[in-house]
């Protein structure tokens, strides 16, 4: 299992490209099943869970040819199974998004029920309610849904309880086939949702108000071959700002989309740091200095992200004053905590949703695991920022999410290596 080593306590400095976003790029391959011809997806982030999905398609029969840039043709046209194996859905939850469109599709499918991060209970019961509600006539058996329709989906309005990101994304695909108007309310507005939106209306879909908390899909007969070009990761975005931030450092990001992080870039200058950005930059400027301790709630778009809690919080663990960061979308969200406390932090979780943090002047290094996607990146800002040399295990967890993090991280002079 490969283990990440870092020398702390160098300033970062330099310029980092941001990779295509994944909490896009998922939903836009398997949105590409919607399709009667070849799907272009442009951008894709090299990644595991990328490569996942690309092996679920496959497995479907769809082919998929890359080109070395790591754009890909989706061939919807040669599917011959509508069956998702456990196998391949275990290891990632967006797996579970084919479900609707082999459903709008083909008028059938099965998928297996996903796992997926470690980050508390995920239920999918929003996108099962809202596949039935368009007439699916769906069934849990074995650890599979069994999903049919007779004929096409049928249009309906449909009120999401909770706001939920791909449930939004995984019900707009669906209406995107099915016979009459959809309307979608408490949707998630994700720009990730904008992103799939734009790609299903390269398809030939009918869709208005994404972005928004009411979207609105007139379902088509069918959809075509189109290309599509996938957005800038904003997580990535906010992760390497938050490692030169937390290093007293300079970083700029390049290839990113500055407006999609107004919340993140609001408390970091909080956290006294210098911000200027232009169309597709951003640029941070520490200049030595040490952060303010910020505190933060977590909230769906335009809200701070929860994927960018952990590596905030190990920003507000090497900063000045004391913080409290509140998670209110997952319940299990803090399992860094126990992990960046061995390296010295003073972190007191209150239940399982708030963490009080006493900012220290110097982490140390220490031996740390890592445990989910985004918590796994909040040790190597922690380790960039400790004193002397921090060996990260279980790092897999952040290869699904990140992009060549030792040449990144390495581009912006700190001292990684990959151990095997
Ligand atoms: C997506 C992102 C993930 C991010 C999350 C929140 C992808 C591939 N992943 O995950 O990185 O952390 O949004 O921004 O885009 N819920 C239900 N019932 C459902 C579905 C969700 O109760 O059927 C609840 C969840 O338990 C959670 C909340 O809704 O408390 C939000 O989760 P959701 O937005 O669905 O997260 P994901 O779409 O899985």
């Amino acid at each position: 299992m490969d283990r990440l080593q870092i020398d702390g306590g160098a300033r970062l400095d330099g310029t980092v490209r941001i990779s295509g976003a994944k909490n896009s790029a998922l939903p836009i391959l398997a949105a590409t099943l919607l399709a009667d011809g070849p799907v272009t997806i442009a951008n894709l982030p090299h990644l595991h869970d990328i490569t996942t999905m690309i092996e679920l398609l496959g497995c479907l029969g769809v082919e998929v040819v890359i080109d070395e840039k790591l754009a890909v043709e989706v061939h919807p046209e040669t599917l011959r199974d509508v069956v998702a194996p456990y196998d391949l859905v275990k290891t990632m939850r967006a797996s579970f998004l084919v479900l609707g469109p082999l459903l709008a599709r083909h008028g059938r499918a099965e998928v297996s029920l996903p796992g997926g991060c470690a980050i508390g209970p995920r239920p999918v019961d929003l996108h099962l309610k809202g596949l039935a509600a368009m007439g699916a006539d769906i069934e849990v058996e074995g650890g599979y849904v069994k999903a049919r329709s007779a004929g096409r989906l049928q249009g309906a309005n449909i009120f999401m309880d909770v706001v939920t990101v791909t449930g939004t994304e995984h019900l707009m695909m669906a209406a995107a086939l099915a016979d009459g108007v959809t309307v979608i309310e408490n949707a998630a507005r994700e720009p990730e949702v904008v992103d799939l939106a734009e790609c299903l209306t390269a398809m030939g879909a009918v869709i208005s108000g994404a972005g928004t908390d009411t979207i609105t899909i007139e379902g088509v007969e069918r959809l075509e071959s189109a290309s599509h070009r996938v957005m800038p990761d904003r997580v990535e975005t906010a992760t390497y700002l938050l490692a030169g931030a937390a290093t007293r450092g300079r970083v700029r990001v390049v290839e990113t989309q500055p407006d999609l992080l107004d919340a993140v870039l609001v408390k970091l200058r909080d956290a006294g740091a210098a911000i200027a950005t232009g169309d597709d930059w951003v640029e941070l400027d520490m200049e030595g200095r040490r952060a303010r301790a910020v505190s933060l709630r977590t909230a769906p778009y335009p809200g701070f992200p929860t994927d960018v809690q952990a590596q905030f919080l190990a920003l507000n663990a090497v900063a000045d004053g004391i913080s409290r960061v509140t998670e209110t979308i997952f319940e299990n969200r803090f399992m860094h905590v126990q992990e960046i406390n061995r390296m010295g932090a003073r972190v007191v979780l209150e239940g399982n949703s708030v963490a009080i943090i006493e900012g220290v002047d110097r982490l140390t290094a220490a031996p740390v695991m890592a445990t989910d996607l985004r918590a796994s990146f909040s040790l190597v800002i922690a380790a960039l920022a400790a004193e002397g040399q921090t060996i990260i295990d279980r790092i897999y967890h952040m290869d699904r999410g990140y992009e060549c993090i030792e040449e990144k991280l390495a581009g912006l002079g700190a001292r990684v290596r990959r151990l095997p």
